[in-house]
């Protein structure tokens, strides 16, 4: 009797599976959504599941996976399924043109969703008149003049820099250190965000602090959150003991961030007139970001506390990270690239000589073969190597409809790996970037910044910033690759990185 009921039970989960399954077969035969997207080509996917076992590796397989091996498999549009969710991912050229240039795909994806808890609804997230708003009231704080300013904290801080790594090489025999470069450039690129947004000096370089410790944390764990699907449940998260940790870094994160905005506030609040000084921060004739937030939130008439803080919180976060992944790969490549090594160098001893003086903005037009190699450094290695966008509205892509509801997934990297536009593209070749070279090629081939309406706010800052440390540091060292290093391993989380760091043999010149 109980054989005959296990029995029962089993055949009738069983019919239900297949009365299910066919249910579903018919459901994405008939229903408009899924014959659009089902002519688009893409991987065989299954039902409910999709392809999410086809991704379900690391960091760096499903970099490879959806940046190298199915753009090559199905070409510059193909579509796939997180559980039923479509994504629909685009790396050709014409394709990034209509979505990034129009106003109504303008809306973010899902991925970004782990970081509201922190960011909340800041410039990076937010969608709809929301983000037009904030766009438009954060923009003059990225002002050619305002800008220029901050190159002296660019200087400053990248001869702390310079001074540690000289410490660093004197401790190694024969002054020559094989080291990670990334956390040092991470730590300047942090001091430097810090000092412009918050008109606040964090020493992340030369001290330790619990602000510093958690930005740290927080980035790692992130990832380690990503990479377990159970763990983008909030409710599961909550309970385990990475959310628990996440809550603390959390309390940290918004605590400084806070006090760094009640002190300024009071500070301003004190000064009667409209020009402020700006000596109470030790910083004269800059304004960083927040005195403008300030400005702006008209006693909290227009901008909440927590609208200032999450704006703060997303400039942190937008600022560093992708400025310290175009540092790193950018030394990176001069070292796997002594030629090129060499030509910037001939450029810097001709602009500087062997004086020590600071980086100038009038330094930029002397330094073109210095741009080149960044340029060719976020071909290779984009920071962002890719960027989201949820449709709102139908698109017609070529000769694909996209309806609303999928998810675009606009692939960078596969982008500017592309040989049609770019022969031999592992090849480090900044004269791709002369202007000769560069004629004639599709303006949406290249887009380490993303393009159109919500590109990245803060491109002119990240190039500012990344001329004056990089001329700094290779006016005074050498960078190579040491015997028996390892290849890095490339892995996208959301910002590109290498898994083992990037390591290098740093000499003084
Ligand atoms: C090498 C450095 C950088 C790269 C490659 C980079 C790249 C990008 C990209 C591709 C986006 C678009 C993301 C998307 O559409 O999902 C973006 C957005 C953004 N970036 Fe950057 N970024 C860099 C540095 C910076 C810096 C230094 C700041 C601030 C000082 C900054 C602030 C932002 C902000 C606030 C957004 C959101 C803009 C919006 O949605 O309106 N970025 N960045």
């Amino acid at each position: 009797m109980f054989l005959f009921n296990l029995l029962l039970v089993f055949s009738f989960i069983g019919l239900l599976l297949l009365l299910t399954c066919i249910g579903w077969w018919v459901y994405v035969r008939i229903s408009p959504f899924h014959i659009a997207v089902n002519r688009i080509p893409g991987p065989k996917s299954l039902p409910f599941i999709g392809n999410t076992l086809d991704i379900a590796g690391g960091l760096q397989d499903i970099l490879y996976i959806l940046q190298e091996k199915w753009p090559q498999q199905f070409g510059g549009i193909y579509r796939f399924f997180v559980g039923t969710h479509c994504y629909v991912t685009v790396s050709s050229p014409e394709m990034m043109e209509i979505i990034l240039s129009s106003q109504k795909t303008i809306d973010k994806g899902s991925s970004y969703d782990q970081l509201v808890p922190w960011l909340g609804q800041g410039l990076l997230i937010n969608s709809g008149d929301l983000w037009r708003s904030r766009r438009k009231m954060l923009t003059p704080a990225f002002h050619f003049s305002i800008l220029n300013s901050f190159i002296e904290v660019f200087n400053e801080q990248s001869r702390i820099l310079c001074g540690i790594l000289d410490d660093v090489c004197a401790s190694f025999a024969e002054g020559k250190a094989e080291i990670d470069v990334y956390p040092f450039l991470t730590k300047c690129s942090l001091d430097i965000i810090c000092e412009t947004t918050m008109g606040t000096r964090i020493n992340a370089q030369t001290e330790d602090s619990d602000y510093v410790n958690a930005v740290y944390r927080i980035g790692r764990l992130l990832v380690e959150r990503f990479q377990n699907p159970f763990m983008r449940n909030p409710t599961i998260f909550s309970f385990t003991a990475l959310g628990k940790e996440h809550e603390r870094l959390l309390k940290t994160l918004h605590g400084f961030t806070e006090s760094v905005i009640h002190n300024r506030r009071e500070v301003l609040s004190q000064k009667i007139n409209d020009e402020i000084d700006h000596t109470e921060t030790g910083i004269k004739n800059r304004l960083p970001l927040l005195d403008l937030l300030l400005k702006a939130s008209n006693n909290g008439e227009v901008l909440s506390s927590q609208d200032i803080r999450n704006e703060i919180d997303t400039f942190m976060v937008e600022g560093h990270d992708t400025t310290a992944s175009l540092l790193g790969w950018f030394l990176y490549s001069m070292a796997a690239n002594p030629d090129c090594q060499k030509k910037v160098w001939n450029e810097l001893q001709s602009t500087f000589g062997d004086s020590e003086r600071y980086f100038k903005q009038q330094d930029i037009s002397n330094l073109k073969y210095l741009e080149c190699c960044i340029k060719e450094t976020l071909r290779i290695y984009p920071s962002v190597p890719g960027v989201e966008r949820t449709v709102v509205e139908d698109i017609q892509l070529g000769e694909y409809l996209v309806p609303a509801g999928c998810t675009l997934g606009l692939l960078v990297y596969a982008a500017h790996r592309n040989p049609k536009f770019f022969p031999d593209p592992l090849v480090f070749n900044p004269e791709r970037f002369f202007p000769d070279e560069a004629i004639g090629r599709h303006p949406y081939a290249y887009v380490p910044f993303s393009a159109g309406p919500r590109n990245c706010i803060g491109q002119r800052f990240a190039l500012l910033e990344s001329k004056t440390v990089l001329s700094t540091l290779l006016r005074r060292f050498k960078f190579e690759i040491a015997p028996n290093a390892k290849q890095p391993i490339l892995s996208d989380n959301l910002i590109l990185k290498s898994m083992n760091g990037i390591n290098l043999l740093v000499s003084r010149r």
